[in-house]
């Protein structure tokens, strides 16, 4: 499995801001959009390219395009939800499928109560969004969802990992691709992430 972890100085600056307790809600959401376009831009960055001639004001030339059907983004609800624009403010053309996953208290396995995916999916490139790769079960559930809708190239754009759930979903999915802004130190006996930034979808919605 590839992880790939976004160290550019502006993804460093607005994480910094987004982790802090004090950032308002109007600002937690501008930044989640700003870290999820700068992330979407490593996250595409293995799109296949083709030939095409174009007419500039001078001359023709030869000039490149992403071929034919591309990108479903599937963000996992509800705080994946936060991020949907974030990529497509770049990529305005992409379908949208949704992801409603929840826990069961028994089990403490996720168990889908909304899915709704592209027809097509299985002929597009899949970004799964998740602000907080937590455990990974959720993820690990959300690849499996798209798998079966026949999705083959999956890269999941999250803000903040942990290790423990890098290593979840690399065990259940070693195909995925991960594209994050930092891989934290660990979780802690919540299941938050540590240092983290809280509920990503309290802060995103301001629901606490
Ligand atoms: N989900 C969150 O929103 N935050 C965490 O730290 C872990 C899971």
């Amino acid at each position: 499995m590839t992880v790939v972890e976004v160290t550019h100085p502006l993804v460093r600056h607005k994480l910094g801001l987004l982790r802090d307790v004090s950032t308002s809600t109007e600002m937690f959401r501008r930044l989640v959009n700003e870290l999820t376009l700068l992330l979407s831009y490593e996250a595409t960055k293995e799109l296949a390219l083709e030939e095409t001639q174009v007419q500039t004001p001078i001359e023709w030339t030869t000039a490149q395009r992403i071929p034919g059907k591309k990108i479903a983004v599937c963000p996992i609800l509800r705080a994946g939800m936060g991020m949907l624009d974030g990529v497509l403010s770049l990529i305005p053309v992409a379908r949208v499928g949704f992801i409603g996953l929840y826990r069961n208290e028994e089990t403490l396995q996720p168990v889908e109560y909304f899915v709704k995916l592209p027809a097509d999916i299985a002929d597009r490139d899949v970004l799964l969004l998740d602000p907080m790769l937590a455990t990974g079960n959720s993820t690990a559930a959300a690849v499996d969802v798209v798998k079966k809708a026949g999705a083959t190239h999956i890269t999941l754009i999250s803000l903040i990992s942990a290790p423990e759930g890098i290593a979840r979903v690399r065990e259940a999915h070693p195909d995925l691709r991960i594209v994050t802004a930092s891989i934290d130190s660990r979780l802690n006996e919540k299941g938050y992430i540590v240092p983290g930034l809280g509920d990503a979808g309290d802060r995103l919605y301001g629901t606490k």
